[in-house]
């Protein structure tokens, strides 16, 4: 097997170190980087992680890295294909996402630069919330082309639609097939008119009330976690999206998911990150799949841009 590349993932929480993890078991790039600003801990858990290949059968190397504010230790994610931003504070009980904009975009902001300046070729993942106002900032700082920066939202958003319906239905996972577009947080949009069991429509197997119950616990789906952990939040589902996507990147596979992207007239919407279905590449999004929506899925898009939009305009001067 031909292993090639590196992905560097920022911040070694559990979001970063279960990313790491998926990354290396993937076994298809030479070196994963894991970093964090706490003294020894990305060594520490890269250590363990290497401990593990005998064991799991992969040769991926991990490396850890400690950074600091002024940039040292960066050197270490230079040459990634791929870079995963998972830094920054999650939320606690009763917080919405967009309570972390401000501390979130401090870090995040920072980090963008050091990636410019060490890994210039990169993509740019980010996970960090509120998702869609750090991947703006990301790109922003970065300065990157927007196709080289997108979020992680929309894969975890569909999978978790898709884990309710399957419960609902006692249907395996594999059988259903559903869609969330819109923003990461309030303004999410889920699609039901594109979800189906084993191809036939969800509206034919669940009543409108149903649907509209699962949609709200999608909606609210990280909540819901945080409420149960009471410390920390989700992580792995919402790793094994940002593997996924960077594995799409790595591969060059052509892959198409949602994610978040910035648009640029899709739905006729334009000049705003917002979750949309993205072939994803080596070059980043390669392009953005406009799908059939009803009326009313359309208008909620809009809305989940606008509202974005204003945040992103926030975020600019941050
Ligand atoms: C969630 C966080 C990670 O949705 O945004 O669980």
């Amino acid at each position: 097997m031909s292993r090639q590349g590196k992905v560097s993932v920022i911040g070694s929480g559990f979001y970063g170190s279960t990313t790491a993890q998926r990354i290396a078991e993937y076994d298809i790039v030479e070196e994963v980087v894991l970093t964090d600003i706490l003294e020894g801990k990305p060594e520490g858990l890269a250590l363990d992680m290497n401990q593990s290949r005998p064991i799991e059968g992969f040769e991926t190397r991990v490396t850890g890295a400690t950074t600091h504010a002024d940039g040292t230790g960066y050197e270490a994610i230079a040459g990634s294909q791929v870079v995963v931003i998972t830094a920054g504070l999650p939320r606690k009980p009763g917080m919405s996402r967009m309570d972390l904009l401000e501390v979130n975009a401090g870090i995040v902001g920072g980090i963008a630069e050091h990636i410019a300046v060490h890994a210039p070729e990169a993509v740019i993942i980010v996970v960090s919330n509120p998702l869609d106002e750090m991947t703006a900032l990301a790109q922003l700082r970065s300065k990157f082309p927007h196709q080289r920066v997108m979020g992680q939202a929309g894969m975890l958003d569909t999978a978790r639609f898709t884990h309710f319906v399957a419960e609902t239905l006692k249907v395996p996972v594999s059988s259903v097939r559903t869609l969330t577009l819109g923003s990461h947080g309030d303004t999410m949009v889920p699609v039901p008119s594109r979800c189906t069991v084993d191809g036939e429509p969800l509206a034919r197997l669940l009543p409108a009330e149903k649907i509209e119950e699962l949609v709200v616990r999608t909606r609210n789906g990280g909540a819901e976690i945080v409420g149960l952990l009471k410390t920390g939040s989700a992580y792995y589902a919402p790793s094994a999206a940002a593997a996924r996507m960077a594995r799409a990147v790595i591969e060059d596979s052509g892959a198409v998911m949602p994610v978040c992207a910035w648009v640029t007239g899709e739905y006729g919407i334009s000049d705003v990150y917002l979750g949309v279905e993205a072939k994803l590449g080596r070059a980043g999004v390669e392009s953005v799949i406009e799908t059939e929506l009803t009326d009313a899925e359309t208008a909620a898009l809009h809305e989940a841009a606008e509202a974005v939009r204003s945040k992103q305009a926030d975020v600019a001067h941050m």
